[in-house]
């Protein structure tokens, strides 16, 4: 399986402290904020790994990480998204690089406490279809939002106004190769993103996705409030250790 850390887009919300720099580059407690998401992806044994950047200063992604030796990594593979198209958009840009394996995915902003290791083995023993985690949340109408009948998930909706359920979608997501082909059919959505909702809806009606509740605490960091809580819960306990 391999991985993909997409940090592209525009980070807006931030603005203006991502003026001048990519979101992915900024400081979450002891170091910049794409570290978390690629130490998820090794320590969960996934090790061949790309890295979708955006903007001006994505050429600081190579200054930064190199060819990945602080993770102990050989090497480290990087593409340009021109623009904020949507997460999915984002993703379909590793098609070429995939080769028919299964990816999995974790956005550049998504920051967890403990490790995925049980969800990627699960995963390659499933062998086909998705995977998402999911996580209770105090304000679901920021994420995406699993609606759920007993065990089943039954829909997911992109920030509902009015939440079904208080168990965002997380940023973590596991797909077989036909993810590829999904994202070519689907169309923008109101706020002009291809949404990787659309891509888990799409495997939902296919009755091939599957989800675990993730382990240990989970936070997005690409808002003011989330910035400083991810700082905060990183000072507090290691990320990814455990
Ligand atoms: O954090 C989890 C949530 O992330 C999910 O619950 C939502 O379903 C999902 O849509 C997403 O919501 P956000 O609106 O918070 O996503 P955001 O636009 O902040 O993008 C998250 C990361 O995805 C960002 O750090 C970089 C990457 N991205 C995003 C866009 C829009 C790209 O690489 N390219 C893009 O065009």
């Amino acid at each position: 399986m391999k991985g993909v850390i997409l940090a592209g887009g525009l980070g807006t919300r931030l603005f203006p402290l991502t003026k001048i720099t990519n979101k992915h580059l900024l400081p979450v407690y002891d170091r910049p904020m794409i570290y978390y998401p690629i130490e998820a992806l090794v320590n969960a044994g996934v090790t061949d790994i790309m890295i979708v950047t955006g903007g001006k200063k994505s050429g600081d992604f190579l200054s930064l990480l190199g060819n990945g030796e602080d993770f102990g990594l050989k090497h480290l593979n990087y593409t340009y998204q021109k623009g904020e198209g949507g997460i999915a958009e984002a993703l379909g840009l590793c098609e070429h690089w995939a080769q028919g394996e299964s990816v999995c995915v974790i956005l550049g902003d998504n920051i967890i406490e403990k490790n995925i290791a049980k969800g990627v083995s699960d995963f390659r023993a499933q062998g086909k279809g998705a995977k998402i985690m999911l996580k209770e949340v105090h304000d679901p109408e920021r994420f995406g939002v699993a609606e759920l009948d007993g065990d089943k998930v039954v829909s997911i909706v992109e920030k509902p106004k009015q939440p079904k359920s208080n168990k965002a979608v997380i940023g973590i997501y596991m797909y077989d190769n036909r993810v590829f082909d999904i994202i070519k059919t689907l169309k923008p959505s109101d706020r002009g993103e291809l949404e990787i909702t659309d891509v888990n809806n799409w495997f939902l009606e296919d009755g091939s996705m599957t989800y675990e509740v993730l382990d240990g605490w989970w936070t997005d960091a690409g808002t003011f409030d989330s910035l400083i809580v991810a700082a905060g819960l990183c000072q507090g306990g290691g990320a990814n250790n455990s």
